[in-house]
């Protein structure tokens, strides 16, 4: 049953979503060290990572579009949208240069407060991503990434540092952007060089514990600091079908969205679950873990889940599965259209994983990412009149009202890229998500001047009536 009126409650959040390393350049500003996104050529997960920054050579994220200089500009228009939530990362090598200091700097941390305050001025809630594919190189090239065990004490420094800064600025929190991928990108999400070879699982399921501990430490720091703050977990979960219903390709879909959720059941549920001791047997994973690190684990689950939402695959048993930025290539679905990017527009599935995820957990969910990535034109009229980007957002905001309705707690919506920023994926400034354009090439081109697309006053309008525009049709 479709119902016509919107589900979303009085103090639903909604607003946008952005990391450090995707827009705020200045990469070497203000004492800033080099991370893990800024030796990379492309996407931070699809370019090219050089050793070191090579001179001479272009990586979109030292400029991407200047957030760090721009963001009064860029704040006043969230907040004319009328955003109340909004969602960055505090970039590690702002606030420890090298990742392993005992002391932070203070010109990195100014730069947040000034950030935050800015956001509060407006009533924008600012919401946290500690850690968004953007880890200290240092702690790349000297440590191995979180391989190494010594990363849990660096980032539980960065954690309590920045907990008792922002303690009363920041109510919302999340450990690790999309910690599942540890399989698909590891150097993006785990800041290791894990390359194909016979113990290159086991290895990244060593990272994973290393983290898994690390965010078990960081919810316990942030009840600490912050108790009525919370600290919560962040996986990519965009939707997997299987692609028949041959029992196989079920069976096989469900394994592999399980390996997924592996992630959110550790750190929801508070330990290792069953299902994993036959992986762990076929791929000869042994952990090393330490006394205290089950009862961690144990004692310290996050508060809610945050996930991203862009599109659903479908799998067939035996396929090979292929990985992108939202999700995973799969086999296409007849049913469904795709971005020009092959992404398949699937807003049923928001509604079908928010029921999966609240079934699963019975706990908050948070939705940080969830938009429509293309190339725009600037029409003769010197206007971006993306009605596409409209009809997708529109679809998946129906369908989050409709899992409202199914009794989902869903917190907030947070719009991925709500200005154009550099495509992780690619690497590319053409990639563009925002409602907010921003005149920059992929060669890094252009005056960086912002510009509002059609799509701006329409989700301005959603956001003015709380979701009614969306059944009512509204001015657009
Ligand atoms: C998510 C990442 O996987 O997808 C973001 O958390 C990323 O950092 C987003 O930007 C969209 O992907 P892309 O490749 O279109 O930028």
């Amino acid at each position: 049953m479709n119902r016509s009126r919107s589900a979303f409650p009085k103090d639903f959040l909604w607003g946008g979503a952005i990391a450090a390393n995707q827009a705020e350049g200045a990469w070497d500003a203000d004492g800033k060290g080099p991370s893990i996104a800024d030796v990379c050529r492309g996407g931070i997960i699809s370019g090219v990572a050089d050793e070191r920054v090579e001179p001479g050579k272009y990586y979109p994220s030292h400029e991407a579009i200047d957030f760090y200089h721009r963001y009064q500009e860029d704040v006043a228009m969230f907040a004319e949208m009328g955003f109340t939530l909004f969602r960055t990362s505090i970039n590690w090598s702002r606030i420890f240069p090298k990742g392993d200091e005992s002391e932070p700097n203070e010109a990195g941390l100014a730069f947040y407060d000034n950030l935050f305050d800015e956001l509060l001025k407006y009533g924008i809630q600012p919401m946290v991503t500690i850690s968004h594919y953007e880890t200290p190189l240092h702690l790349a090239t000297e440590y191995g990434g979180w391989e190494n065990r010594k990363l849990i004490g660096f980032f539980s420094r960065f954690c309590e540092t920045i907990f008792k800064r922002y303690k009363d600025k920041v109510k919302y929190w999340m450990t690790f952007n999309e910690i599942n991928n540890m399989h698909k990108i590891p150097f993006a999400a785990g800041a290791c060089r894990i390359d194909e070879g016979p113990d290159k699982v086991r290895r990244i399921y060593q990272a994973s514990h290393n983290m898994f501990v690390a965010n078990a430490k960081a919810v316990k720091l942030g009840k600490e600091i912050m108790p009525d703050n919370q600290v919560g977990c962040m996986l990519s979960l965009s939707a997997f079908y299987p692609n028949t219903c041959h029992p196989d390709d079920v069976f096989e879909a469900y394994e592999f969205r399980r390996r997924s959720l592996f992630y959110s059941d550790v750190m929801l549920r508070g330990h290792y679950p069953a299902y994993m001791n036959r992986v762990f047997e076929e791929f000869d994973v042994h952990l090393n873990t330490e006394p205290g690190d089950k009862e961690l684990i144990r004692d310290h689950t996050c508060a809610f889940l945050a996930f991203s939402y862009y599109m659903s695959s479908t799998h067939k048993a035996g396929m090979p599965i292929q990985g992108t930025t939202g999700g995973v290539r799969g086999i296409d679905n007849p049913y469904l259209e795709k971005s020009s990017y092959g992404w398949a527009i699937d807003p049923k599935g928001l509604r079908y994983v928010c029921n999966e995820l609240y079934d699963r957990y019975e706990k908050p969910l948070f939705i940080v990412e969830n938009g429509f990535g293309d190339v725009d034109v600037i029409a003769e009229d010197g206007k971006i009149h993306d009605a596409y980007r409209i009809d997708y957002v529109r679809r998946h905001l129906i369908e989050i009202s409709e899992a409202l309705e199914d009794g989902c707690e869903v917190l907030g919506y947070a719009y991925w890229g709500p200005i154009d920023i550099v495509s992780a994926g690619t690497g590319e400034m053409r990639k563009r998500y925002g409602f907010i354009y921003v005149d920059k090439d992929n060669e890094g081109n252009g005056t960086l001047k912002r510009m509002r697309k059609d799509s701006f006053d329409w989700y301005k309008e959603v956001i003015a009536s709380n979701g009614e525009s969306l059944f009512t049709g509204g001015r657009y």
